[in-house]
Parts: C-alpha cells; structure tokens; sequence
C-alpha cells in the first residue's frame, strides 16, 4: 500500500510548515493549499515555492470559495489543517467548519486532522473566560467532524517549547530571563514541552496508523514532562546563572487578569490551566487516547536541554 497522500492546510504557519516538512521527509505525497488571499505577501509565496521546489505540489484555493476546497480534498487521502489558533497571531479556529464541509461533500477523506496541537480540548469544559474560547472552538469543530462521521485524529501536542520553553514558561516574552524569574505556586506541576519538528514528525506518523483512528493522540514523551522548577534548573546548568525566583500564588496569578486587555487574559487563563492546575498532566490516557512517544518509540525526541542551548 502506497503512502497516502497528504494536503496541510496553513501549511506556511508556525506549525503547519513544520508539518509539510515533515510530510515530504516521510514520503508522502504532500499537497499545501495556496490561498488566493495570501496575496503580496511575498514571505508566504517564496515559502510556498520552495515547498515545492522540494517536491510538495500547490492547488489553489480559497476558503471563500466552497467549490475550491472540495476540489482540493478531492485530491487527497489525508488533511491535516493547522489553522491559526493563538490570540496575538490570529484566531480563525471556526473557518475550519468550511473545510469541514468540502470534505463533507466530497466524500473521500480518510483522515482529518483538525487544529488542535494543544490542550486537549474535551478535558477543558472547566476552562476560564476568556481563554476558553479556544477549546470551545476546537469542540465545535470536532462536533462538526463527528457529526459528518468523517475519520479524524485530534493530536494534544502540549506546550510548544518556543513559547513556553524558551522563556521558562515566562509571559510576555519569547527568551529566558536574565536575573529573575516567576515560579507558579509551588513550581511542582507538571506540564510537558515538545519541540515543534518533533510535532510534527509524531503527527505524520499517526496519518496511516489505525491504532490512532478516531482517537486523540497525546504527545507525552517521558523526559519532556517537567516541572517548572526542573525545567528552570536544566536552564541554570545549562547557563551557568543562577535565576532569583519570585513566587507568585494562584489568587496573586489570576489577580493579573483583572483590567488586562483580551490577549492578556486568554494566555493567562491558559498558563493558570497549566502550570497551577496541571492540566496537561493530571489524568490517564484512556480508551479513546494513545500516547505517541509509546506508539513510535523510534522517533528521536528532543530533550530540553537540547532545545534550551539554542538561547545560549
Ligand atoms: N500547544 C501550543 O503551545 C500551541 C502554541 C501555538 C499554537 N497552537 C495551536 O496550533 C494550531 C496552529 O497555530 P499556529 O500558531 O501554527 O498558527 P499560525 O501560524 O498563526 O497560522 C496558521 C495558518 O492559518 C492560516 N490562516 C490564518 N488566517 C486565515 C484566514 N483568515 N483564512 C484562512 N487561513 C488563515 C494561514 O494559512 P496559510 O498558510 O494558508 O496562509 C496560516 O499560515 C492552533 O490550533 C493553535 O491553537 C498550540
């Protein structure tokens, strides 16, 4: 059987161009749709064209018009979509449910992976406002999905090291402090820091593997899951500068949202979720879960001392 043929939908994105690479390294037939919005954008297009100067083809597309979409699923086995999600990019969760359409009508999609690539969403019912129109949205699409009974995998890929790695899981900054640093709480919960190519790698594998159909996939690999104050230690090793830690309690944390503006309030709903309630590890995978780094034990993952030198 050969490799099925993969079309990545915002496939010039942070994560999506990731998971083009990683698509093409596999073997796969990788299609990237190529908006007609993109427009000048002239970073997009030399991306796009050296996408497929590596092999990926280009169909044009649009998500303003329906016709377009159909006929580009039409052409694959697989979609895998990474639309923007993340407040202070931009936040287009719910254009998913066009796509979700054309592969509705379509008929020949034999997996969706929508934008997900994060908290898992089913487990966030809970979630603060505002931050939780994330997860709502995200549970409106899968809604979509399922109802189309369209065959799916919904990838929790955790933390993106670049933004909560890099900075020591510090707000409002993409690099480690320099003399001191907020500790959540006790700095004692877990959460779980994935390298963004090491992503994308786990979510190509689970495109063909029917352990992973109609399930989500829990990106969890052992020596990733760390407290802050390890994660904070391998940086002080690493560096050889011992940080000054402020403690800052739960009521102190979530006094910030009041009078923050929008963006503020949804990431710091998201950073309480994780590193005061422990939400990325504070339950078993069941049933209708599978854990990547077990099911693909050859994938290499990148520890954070590893990603945490490049800020030497
Ligand atoms: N776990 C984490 O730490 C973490 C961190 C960040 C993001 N995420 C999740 O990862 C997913 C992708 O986020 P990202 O940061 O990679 O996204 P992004 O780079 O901000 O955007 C991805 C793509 O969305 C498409 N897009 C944006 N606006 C559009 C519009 N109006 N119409 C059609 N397409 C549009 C663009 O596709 P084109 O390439 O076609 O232009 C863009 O490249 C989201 O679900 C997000 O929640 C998770």
């Amino acid at each position: 059987m050969g490799k099925s043929r993969v079309l990545v939908v915002g496939g010039t994105g942070y994560i999506g161009k990731r998971i083009v690479k990683a698509s093409l390294a596999e073997g796969h037939p990788t299609y990237i749709l190529r908006r007609k919005e993109i427009g000048l954008d002239i970073d997009k297009l030399q991306m796009l064209l050296e996408f497929k100067r590596q092999g990926a083809r280009l169909i044009e597309g649009s998500f303003s018009d329906h016709r377009s979409l159909v006929e580009a699923v039409k052409q694959v086995d697989v979609v895998i979509c990474t639309m923007s999600g993340v407040h202070f990019r931009s936040h287009n969760l719910l254009m998913q449910l066009k796509l979700v359409d054309a592969i509705k009508e379509a008929g020949n999609v034999k997996r969706l992976l929508p934008s997900e690539f994060g908290i898992d969403a089913a487990r966030m019912e809970h979630a603060l406002e505002p931050g939780r129109v994330t997860f709502d949205e995200k549970m409106i699409v899968r809604r979509e999905i399922q109802e189309a009974q369209i065959p799916y995998t919904y990838v929790s890929a955790n933390c993106f090291a670049g933004y909560f790695a890099g900075n020591l899981a510090q707000m409002e900054t993409l690099l480690p402090p320099k003399d001191k640093l907020f500790i959540y709480g006790h700095g004692n919960v877990k959460a779980i820091y994935m390298d963004e190519d090491d992503i994308a790698t786990y979510t190509i594998k689970t495109i063909d593997d029917p352990r992973t159909l109609n399930k989500t996939v829990y990106l969890r690999p052992s020596e990733n899951i760390l407290t802050q104050r390890e994660l904070v230690e391998i940086w002080e090793k690493l560096s050889g500068n011992t940080l000054e830690k402020i403690t800052i309690s739960e009521e102190e944390f979530l006094a910030q949202m009041k009078g923050g503006d929008f963006v503020m309030q949804v990431g710091l709903g998201h950073f309480y979720h994780i590193f005061y309630e422990g939400c990325l590890t504070n339950f078993e995978i069941g049933e209708d879960g599978e854990e990547a780094s077990i099911l693909y034990p050859e994938v290499q993952y990148t520890r954070m001392h590893e990603y945490l030198s490049r800020y030497l």
